[in-house]
């Protein structure tokens, strides 16, 4: 079963209750929420206060993926704003045990992203750990890139050792999923699309979302 996490990057911020009211009704399953502090990336985005707030807009799994240089100082805060599915990058400063049990600890799912220049292999000694690897699909840090289709390698590798150690974890890839190219990706092994601008810049975000998830 495929799932859809539309990225609220490319949602209208100035009414986000109602942008997350339509994707719940046009079949999303998570919401996926950037979070960019300026560092790790050359972008800044919003921090807990914000998803706190958004919490009250929606009952959708809240998947926060952390493109942070620290995440391990703001996991306490992005678990009592209501994150389900905290998601970190192993190319950050935080010691990456250590922070995927602290993100266990306080009752969340962990998961761990790499970058598209990063060997998936990192995230092996983890997995027993990890609900989810999210496998970049273009570099972090803004919406509406153009999918990298050679991550697909890192994809397949991923699957497989999962498959070999009897994990059903999530493979997630994000940055530039659209219409074209998700089919590739489910193919590969990934089971969770993030999608920011194929959907919320579709004309008919129900039939995308459909369309996606049909693979
Ligand atoms: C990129 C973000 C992505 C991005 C996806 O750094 O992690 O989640 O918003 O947007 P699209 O689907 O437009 O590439
Ligand atoms: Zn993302």
């Amino acid at each position: 079963m495929i799932k859809i996490s539309p990225s609220i990057l490319s949602c209208d911020y100035s009414k986000m209750g109602e942008e997350f009211k339509r994707m719940e009704e046009c079949g999303a399953d998570w919401l996926h929420i950037d979070v960019m502090d300026g560092h790790f990336v050359p972008n800044i985005t919003l921090g807990a206060p914000i998803i706190k707030c958004m919490r009250k807009c929606s009952s959708l799994v809240f998947d926060v993926h952390l493109m942070i240089s620290d995440p391990k100082k703001y996991i306490p805060d992005f678990v009592k704003a209501g994150a389900d599915i905290i998601t970190f990058h192993i190319e950050s400063d935080s010691p990456t045990e250590e922070t995927i049990d602290l993100i266990r600890s306080l009752g969340c799912k962990a998961a761990l992203s790499v970058k598209p220049k990063t060997p998936v292999e990192v995230v092996f000694p983890f997995l027993e750990k990890l609900s989810m690897v999210l496998v970049m699909t273009v570099e972090p840090g803004f919406g509406g890139q153009s999918f990298m289709a050679d991550m697909m390698d890192k994809v397949k590798v991923l699957r497989a050792e999962c498959e070999r150690r009897g994990l059903d974890t999530d493979i997630q890839v994000d940055g530039g999923i659209n219409e074209q190219n998700a089919g590739l990706a489910v193919l590969s092994g990934a089971n969770v699309l993030v999608a920011g601008s194929a959907v919320f810049g579709s004309k008919d975000a129900k039939a995308t979302i459909a369309s996606l998830k049909n693979h």
